[in-house]
């Protein structure tokens, strides 16, 4: 199946694309942001100023643009183009999402994405964790034909795997196919997959998936992608079913209210992080 896209703005007002059925179908993702793309003005680009997180991890991946992080761990670090930030909140981040100086006085092109990934139970409360891996550090892989490429931030693809560390097996692969291309992609059997595509069109065994719209694919250990003339840029995640309740509140993803209760607690008596 595919899910349509709604464009919202997010934060201080960042134009996203944010496909509907995240969140209550796509365990162990919670949410998927488009940033953009968006052409800012000079001293217009905006970001998240401070903010906790509790719960799960926050992935950034940039493709245009220059943002950076700062948090209440000690981390700081710029990302620009082809960068990731893999940030594991657990039990508590305070951060700040905001363009980088030279880039807020000139402006320009933004373009990217933030992925929260779900922390099954056991790791809701693990110790923050900040992995920040510059473009030339992420694993590329090609096809043997030439056509296909994939930057492969988690997991594996076309035999190349990732350096970013999961808590849980996660794939976060960015994909492009050149026009009349093919794609066979081995996967865990036990894993939800899904192909949000951000660039042409995509035919997933037999079924096509637009710009802007999520496929949903059914589990299973190898997975077919083909496209047509137009070819195709897309995002391939997979991770488990984590089966447990959500309770969410804003920033903080936990299982109960209580946990969330809790989570707010500890943010106003600054004990979150
Ligand atoms: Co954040």
């Amino acid at each position: 199946m595919t899910a349509p896209t709604h464009r919202t703005l997010e934060g201080g007002g960042f134009p996203v694309r944010r496909p509907a059925a995240m969140g209550s179908l796509m365990s162990p993702f919670l949410l998927l942001d488009e940033m953009g793309p968006v052409e800012w003005g000079p001293r217009e680009a905006i970001g998240a100023p401070d903010h906790p997180h509790r719960g799960f991890e926050t992935v950034t991946y940039l493709l245009e643009g220059a943002m950076q992080h700062a948090d209440s761990a000690g981390n700081r670090g710029d990302l620009n183009p082809g960068d990731v930030q893999w940030m594991t909140a657990g039990r508590g981040v305070i951060h700040s999402e905001l363009p980088q100086a030279d880039f807020f006085e000139t402006g320009g092109l933004t373009h990217g994405f933030q992925i929260w990934v779900n922390l099954p139970s056991e790791h809701k409360m693990m110790q923050p964790r900040y992995q920040d891996i510059p473009a030339n550090e992420i694993p590329k892989a090609v096809s043997d034909d030439g056509l296909v490429n994939a930057v492969v931030i988690a997991g594996e693809a076309l035999g190349v795997s990732a350096v970013i560390d999961t808590v849980i097996p996660i794939q976060l692969i960015h994909v492009k196919m050149q026009p009349n291309s093919s794609f066979s992609h081995s996967i865990q059997s036990d894993l939800n997959v899904m192909a949000y595509v951000f660039g042409g069109a995509l035919s997933i065994e037999g079924k096509t998936v637009e710009d802007g719209q999520l496929g949903l694919l059914t589990q299973g250990d190898k997975i077919d992608f083909t496209t047509s003339e137009k070819g195709a840029e897309f995002l391939l995640m997979g991770g488990p079913e984590l089966n447990e309740p959500i309770a969410r509140y804003g920033p903080f993803v936990m299982n109960t209210r209580e946990e969330i209760h809790q989570a707010v607690l500890d943010y106003q008596n600054g004990t979150l992080a």
